[in-house]
């Protein structure tokens, strides 16, 4: 920048209409980058520079193309010339969404629109970038409130045609299989089918569950007592009798619902175990950070395989021959409904760690 004791009063005004034109950029909301025929970057206001994580000066006298992935990367100097050789317009003056590229690699949705000047018979282009981050994330979660909402019908109606018939037809089986002689082929045939059917009410039951919870009756519940009632439940279990499921950490009184947090850690548990396929340890650590009480279940199985990684929470995604999927997309939508949240942590070396914050009780 040049010493302003090196300015003559006659370039005053343009000093100041120069700050003022700058602080008008500036105080954009939206990005705004003017690039010159070439491409190369001649403004970048300060929202673009939050935008894409680069300073003014990484950026200035730099091909705009940096700023995009592929493949507008390696097209974009074949955009402009395409422009200036046919005078077609394909983003000027109409605008649309793009893509762009943070300095961390990052890419992002944004809406681009590009105005074309001359100054002193050079073209430049004026583009102005809105984040369409933010928007694209509420349509998402939009879209995912209204497939729950129409999953919640659906599960009501299967409640209501699957689960009351079902129900008759084990009464009816089972007084049936009564009059057959103990022992007899016939009488085992039965209890496969009876077993049967309470398999499927149980996968309506978790559909019910997952799609229509029921509201948390909150009241002050130790975690250490729910997660000793799931430890229970599956030493019960002889798939995991070769398992031990070790629970260590202090008190912890969240303001929760037992029942709904015994679903969730249920879950949690069961994954875990059945990933160490019912052999060696799992470790739940509870601990208080920051206003919540956190749960960590660790195992030290393959790990989640990546075609689920990035899909884990939403319903039906299962790689098990007899999972339904519903047992992490419930878990988190239990869980969200005590305020808490939901991470997954299996890096590619194998185990998986699962946490689970819920917000503290508060002390009295
Ligand atoms: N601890 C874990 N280690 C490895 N993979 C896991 C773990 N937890 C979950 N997964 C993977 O995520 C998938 C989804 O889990 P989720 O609990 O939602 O359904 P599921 O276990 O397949 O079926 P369900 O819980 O209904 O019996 C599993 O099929 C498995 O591939
Ligand atoms: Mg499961």
């Amino acid at each position: 920048m040049a010493d302003p004791s090196d300015t003559t009063p006659a370039d005053q005004p343009a000093r100041v209409a120069e700050a003022r034109w700058r602080a008008v950029i500036d105080a954009a909301v939206d990005g705004i980058i003017v690039i010159d025929a070439l491409g190369q970057v001649e403004v970048f206001n300060s929202a673009a520079q939050l935008m894409f994580g680069y300073a003014e000066t990484d950026v200035i006298g730099r091909n705009v193309s940096m700023l995009m992935p592929e493949p507008d990367h390696s097209r974009h100097d074949g955009y402009i010339k395409h422009h200036l050789d046919t005078g077609e317009r394909r983003i000027i003056g109409i605008g649309r969404a793009v893509t762009g590229r943070r300095r961390d690699g990052t890419t992002f949705p944004l809406h681009l629109s590009v105005g074309e000047m001359t100054i002193d018979g050079e073209r430049h282009f004026t583009g102005i970038l809105h984040d369409l981050s933010r928007r694209h994330e509420l349509e998402d979660r939009l879209r995912e409130a209204t497939a729950m909402a129409r999953i919640g019908e659906m599960a009501a109606v299967i409640a209501h045609e699957v689960k009351n018939p079902l129900a008759a037809v084990r009464g009816a089986i089972q007084v049936i299989g009564g009059r057959m002689p103990a022992g007899s082929a016939d009488a085992a045939i039965v209890k496969e089918v009876i077993a049967r059917l309470d398999g499927l009410n149980d996968l309506v039951q978790d559909l019910l569950v997952f799609a229509r919870p029921p509201a948390p009756k909150l009241a002050r519940t130790d975690l250490r007592h729910v997660l000793a009632g799931v430890v229970g439940l599956l030493k019960r279990d002889p798939a995991f009798a070769a398992l031990e499921v070790t629970v260590a950490g202090p008190q912890a009184i969240v303001s929760g619902d037992a029942n709904l947090l015994t679903i969730v850690f249920q879950n949690l548990v069961i994954n875990a175990a059945q990933a160490m396929q019912g052999r060696g340890v799992v470790d739940v650590t509870i601990a208080p950070i920051e206003g919540w009480q956190r749960v960590e279940v660790i195992d030290c199985g393959p790990g989640i395989p990546p075609e689920i990684k990035a899909a884990l929470f939403r319903p039906f995604k299962t790689t098990k021959a007899r999972g339904t999927g519903l047992g992490m997309a419930t878990a988190k939508r239990l869980v969200e409904l005590h305020g808490g949240r939901i991470a997954v942590s299996s890096p590619d070396g194998g185990g998986t760690t699962i946490t689970v914050d819920l917000p503290a009780a508060p002390t009295n």
